[in-house]
């Protein structure tokens, strides 16, 4: 059959066209999907990528249910701009101990992936509880209540730590009984405090940076 043929047959049989649409695009989701599936560099933790600590880790999940990823994307693009603002691009690899991961890419505020080394825990203290007070045109909301508000008061982090390690996350038996230690008297603010204070420690060198 003659490629014309080939092509009036795709045309004029609806089922046919369907099936040749889905063979097409199923090359191009194959194009993506494979190499996060065989590739180790893409899913194994780069070398300074470590688990978030008892503290760090509630401060994580207390990110995610107030909301702040929906203005605030953990992702530098390898981009001379992005790395110029924001410091050495985000490489698959750091992001292996985030379940789920925070990439996103609606950026109301900047970036925060290696927002860790820029502020001091003190700036972040009084930054989160009243923006506008260090950054007097801020629009980020306020988060006063972190303040007031218990870091683990159902006392949870063990769990959460060993349903991580199940997912494959090397905390030690040591470090899971110690966790109780590490949160007891903190507040949320503490915990989001600690765990802004790591994000980008795993950026290391910055190897293959752009500039
Ligand atoms: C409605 C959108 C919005 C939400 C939600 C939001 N932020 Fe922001 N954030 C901003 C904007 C805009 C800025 C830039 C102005 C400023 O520094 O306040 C910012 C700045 C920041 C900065 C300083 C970044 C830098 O490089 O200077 C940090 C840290 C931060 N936000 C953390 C958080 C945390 C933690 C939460 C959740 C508790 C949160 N933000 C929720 C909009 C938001």
């Amino acid at each position: 059959m003659s490629v014309l043929g080939l092509h009036r047959k795709l045309e004029e049989n609806a089922g046919l066209l369907i099936f040749g649409i889905l063979f097409v695009s199923a090359i191009g989701g194959l194009v993506q999907v494979l190499p996060s599936v065989f590739q180790d560099e893409l899913v194994a933790p780069t070398t300074e990528t470590k688990p978030y600590g008892a503290l760090e880790l509630l401060g994580r999940d207390i990110y995610i249910r107030e909301g702040c990823s929906t203005c605030h994307s953990q992702q530098v693009r390898p981009l001379l701009a992005e790395v110029k603002r924001y410091g050495p691009f985000s490489r698959a690899g750091e992001s292996a101990y985030d379940r789920p991961f925070l990439w996103g890419s609606k950026r109301t505020g900047p970036d925060l992936h290696r927002v860790g080394a820029k502020y001091s825990d003190a700036w972040q203290r009084i930054h989160l509880i009243d923006p506008r007070s260090v950054v007097p045109k801020s629009i980020m909301p306020a988060y006063p209540w972190l303040a007031e508000k218990e870091a683990d008061p159902r006392n949870t982090i063990q769990t959460r730590m060993k349903r991580l390690r199940l997912l494959g996350h090397p905390y030690t038996d040591d470090e899971i009984s110690n966790a109780p230690d590490l949160v007891s008297g903190k507040t949320e603010l503490d915990a989001v405090v600690a765990y802004l204070a790591v994000l980008g420690e795993a950026a290391g060198s910055g190897e293959g940076m752009a500039h």
